[in-house]
């Protein structure tokens, strides 16, 4: 958080804190009073004035696109596709390559089934699928990059796990894929709105990121990064008018697909998705990512060092600071879950089983009463 933010303004910002802490961002978000202000303008506005209004929507297009650049420090806005969800973007990456039998892709052992499942049906195409147990390894870049060899296409992550938040540090493993021309893949959906990324700096390729979750955006929305370099082999798997150079010249004999993001927006746009999107970025990036960065940071840090102090709880998270994130994951005796569960939501708070633990994933804008709160549930229910 900015230091001149008061706890009234975010407050102000999130009214639902009043109703329910809710402690489970990594699932999906509460949304900012913005962003049900721009939903509320859009919908007033369609009603009123119906498609008059269609030129200030496109307007708007080309803001979020630039707001989801600045988000991950892209070269440009051209960089950026508005697509659907997290998975779209991964099948829109494995639908535009070229695959030959022997090729293969790295990958981890243990991710989100959006990132496993679609790169395992290439196996039918001949293309081998190393799962490789990384986090297994003391070092787990160099046990992923020990995987690589030349007939790796592309090494697809999740930067953040999204059971117990563990990160995996971008910048080693995007140097080692662009030496040797490996498309280096990020799914960040778990990373995004929580913590920072700078894809030029960090060397990553391809990041795709659904919004609902950190960056407390609307369900079915999500963008798609793709480095111009890339973008420019990268076949669109579907085609339509939405994607054409000049997308308003229907009847030109000229059918160029756009060179930009937009070559992989096949048709009309989610723009009522696209507002809402719009506003929680915002709402990000006013406050800052350094800000938002550090504030998750701090949470994550002080539920760590609350949860160890708790008998009969154990940490499933690592607590070496560069392995952290916004999820915080711990353990209860067998057959206490549930009841630490239920007294979490007896008082209101909303936490999630994942794995075999209790998943925790607070966000910037509560404050550090909110884990104070939590620690003091959770240890009152041991
Ligand atoms: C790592 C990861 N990838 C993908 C998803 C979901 O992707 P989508 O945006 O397609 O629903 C999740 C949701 O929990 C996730 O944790």
């Amino acid at each position: 958080m900015k230091t001149n933010d008061t706890e009234g303004a975010r407050a102000e910002q999130f009214p639902s804190q009043a109703h329910a802490i809710w402690v489970n961002h990594a699932t999906l978000s509460p949304w900012p009073r913005e962003t049900m202000a721009a939903v509320q303008d859009y919908a007033s506005k369609t009603h009123l004035q119906g498609p008059l209004v269609y030129s200030e929507w496109m307007k708007m297009a080309n803001r979020l696109r630039e707001a989801a650049a600045t988000l991950i420090s892209a070269e440009s806005a051209r960089d950026i596709s508005l697509l659907h969800n997290t998975t779209t973007g991964i099948n829109t990456l494995i639908g535009g390559l070229e695959w030959r039998p022997g090729d293969n892709v790295v990958t981890l052992h243990e991710d989100f089934p959006s990132n496993t499942l679609p790169w395992l049906h290439l196996q039918g195409r001949g293309v081998e699928i190393r799962r490789v147990n990384a986090r297994a390894a003391d070092r787990p870049e160099m046990e992923l990059l020990s995987s690589l060899d030349d007939r790796t296409r592309v090494l697809a992550i999740s930067s953040v796990n999204w059971i117990d938040g563990y990160r995996l540090r971008l910048d080693e493993l995007g140097r080692a894929c662009r030496d040797a021309g490996i498309i280096f893949f990020v799914d960040a959906i778990q990373h995004l709105g929580a913590l920072k990324l700078d894809v030029v700096r960090e060397q990553v390729d391809v990041v795709c990121a659904g919004t609902h979750k950190w960056l407390l955006g609307p369900e079915g929305m999500g963008l798609f990064y793709c480095r111009e370099a890339v973008r420019a082999h990268l076949q669109p798997a579907q085609l339509g008018w939405h994607m054409l150079q000049d997308r308003m010249a229907f009847e030109q004999p000229d059918r160029a697909i756009a060179t930009d993001g937009r070559r992989f927006e096949p048709g009309t746009p989610n723009r009522l998705g696209q507002v809402a999107m719009l506003a929680s970025l915002e709402v990000l990036l006013k406050a800052g990512t350094d800000e938002v960065e550090s504030a998750i940071l701090a949470h994550s840090g002080h539920l760590m060092t609350g949860l160890d102090a708790i008998k009969r709880v154990e940490l499933m998270s690592d607590r070496e600071p560069a392995r952290r994130s916004g999820i915080v994951n711990f353990q209860v005796n067998a057959g206490q879950r549930d009841r630490v569960l239920s007294r979490l939501r007896e008082q209101n708070v909303y936490a999630i089983a994942r794995g075999e633990g209790i998943r925790l994933s607070p966000h910037f804008y509560q404050g550090e009463e909110v884990i104070n709160r939590v620690l003091e549930i959770i240890e009152h229910s041991v």
